[in-house]
């Protein structure tokens, strides 16, 4: 008999038939005559509650059916009369594939925390709070390639990878097949790479801006949605060594162009969620964060809004807050800045633009005053920063000009410096931290448990 997926249980037509279900098993509980199951299989946060006649069934065999183990039972679907059920199985055969020992199995009833979720982070996904997240994240992911797809943009895959440091930060992982406990040495006494894998000095990637901003002025409009690492050492409930990001780049693109976009991008995101996720983000909500969903709603609805950098330092220097980092023209934003602009004063999402050069990456566009650029960055409340982008400086001899100001190696650039060679055009983008997505649309406080695996300083278990 065909299975079916507990998900597509709770339907009426199905009711009086025969159906097959296979799933872990999250409590028993029961007396001598009846025993009750409630079966997850990762398809829905609902369980199916499964009614074992124990005149049909011997004690022997229910006693492997405890917390975690894996069973196969078919039986007929009907309508519960008990409480906090619409719907439950009577069951005619079961099977069991695996059984869990009570003893040894960490995910018993009671409720764990976040914190020691993380210690079994190859075992959380079984519990309710992880199936949940994970659904949405896998929701959020197919949103993502709907909104690109819808508007005609390609997605386009970009290296992992790679010989250059798209944001300057010297924040990559090295990657090399040299033997580490014997470099070879040039006459300088530097490492010589001339005898690595690919013949120079690699790393992982920090973003597909580049080779994105390649295929934009060949294909017009893409998109990447890939892993991207991060070496900095910061130990933040907002940082990963590993994350994914979403990096859409578009010729003809101003800057305005470029802040409708994510404003359309993220806010369709979102409501994809609301729309697709019901279950989970009610559980959450439930669970974690009782305005989440007014929160979510209240994004979708609203416009963001829209400041320059320097009105942005006046708001806060005028706010009459203490804050813990000073507030000048020229300091980078800390997330105490962005968060009283986002929560305190705007109560809603702003895109902020036109920062100081000294604080932005060198490809920005430059603007007339030789003091800012035309880059952006998409701040959101309980986040701060979820995008970062900009409209790109295009012109050959003003990036020429910043790419040495900056000292970066031209030798790497040649290839990016074509795009402003040969048929150089206005574009723009952004990126977009998918975990830092999935966070707001969760309402967890952790990136750490928006990602089935996160690898942070000093962790890469699992
Ligand atoms: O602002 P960032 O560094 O911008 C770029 O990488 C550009 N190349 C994007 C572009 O214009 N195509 O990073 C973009 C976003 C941030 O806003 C943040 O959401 C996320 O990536 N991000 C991280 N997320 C998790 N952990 C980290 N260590 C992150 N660093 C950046
Ligand atoms: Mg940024």
């Amino acid at each position: 008999m065909k299975r079916t997926k507990i998900a597509k249980l709770f339907d009426p037509a199905l009711v009086g038939q025969e159906v097959s279900v296979k799933g872990w098993v999250r409590t028993r509980r029961g007396n001598k005559h009846v025993q009750f199951v409630a079966l997850n299989d990762g398809s829905t946060i609902r369980n199916i509650q499964i009614v074992f006649d124990m005149a049909q069934f011997t004690d022997e065999q229910l006693k492997s059916v405890t917390t975690g183990s894996s069973v196969h039972v078919e039986g007929i679907l009907v309508e519960s009369m008990g409480k906090g059920q619409s719907y439950e199985i009577q069951a005619r055969t079961l099977e069991i594939y695996g059984v869990a020992d009570p003893e040894k199995y960490p995910l018993q009833k009671k409720g764990h925390t976040l914190e020691f979720l993380r210690e079994i982070a190859h075992l959380r996904p079984r519990t309710n709070t992880f199936g949940a997240v994970l659904r949405v994240r896998s929701a959020l992911a197919f949103a993502v390639h709907r909104f690109f797809q819808e508007r005609g943009f390609y997605y386009l895959n970009t290296p992992l990878i790679t010989a250059s440091d798209c944001e300057g930060a010297g924040e990559m992982f090295q990657v090399t097949t040299l033997d580490l406990n014997d470099l070879p040495k040039t006459e300088d006494g530097k490492v010589d790479f001339s005898g690595d894998f690919f013949g120079k000095a690699t790393a992982l990637t920090v973003s597909g801006q580049l080779e994105g901003e390649l295929g934009a002025t060949a294909l017009g409009e893409i998109y990447t949605f890939g892993p991207t690492f991060r070496a900095e050492n910061s130990n933040t409930p907002r940082h990963l060594a590993e994350f994914w990001m979403i990096e859409p780049e578009m010729a003809f693109y101003d800057i305005h162009d470029n802040m409708d976009l994510a404003e359309d991008f993220v806010k369709y995101c979102i409501n994809y969620a609301l729309e697709n996720c019901k279950d989970d983000i009610d559980f959450l909500s439930e669970m974690y964060d009782k305005e989440l969903i007014e929160r979510l709603r209240s994004v979708v609805d609203n416009s963001f809004a829209r400041i320059t950098y320097t009105e942005g330092i006046e708001l806060l220097q005028n706010s009459g807050h203490k804050f813990e980092f000073p507030v000048y023209w020229g300091a980078d934003l800390q997330s105490e800045h962005e968060r009283y602009l986002v929560e305190h004063y705007f109560k809603k999402p702003v895109i902020m633009t036109d920062y100081p050069k000294e604080i932005k990456a060198f490809y920005m566009k430059q603007n007339a005053d030789g003091k800012t650029v035309r880059g952006m960055d998409v701040l959101f409340p309980r986040i701060g920063e979820i995008i970062g982008g900009s409209e790109r400086e295009e012109n050959y001899d003003k990036l020429m000009a910043r790419i040495e100001e900056l000292d970066i190696p031209m030798k790497d650039m040649w290839w990016y410096l074509d795009t402003r060679r040969f048929g150089t055009v206005p574009h723009s983008g952004f990126g977009l931290g998918f975990e830092r997505l999935v966070l707001f649309v969760t309402g967890m406080t952790n990136i750490r448990d928006v990602i089935p695996f996160p690898r942070t300083p000093k962790n890469a278990e699992f």
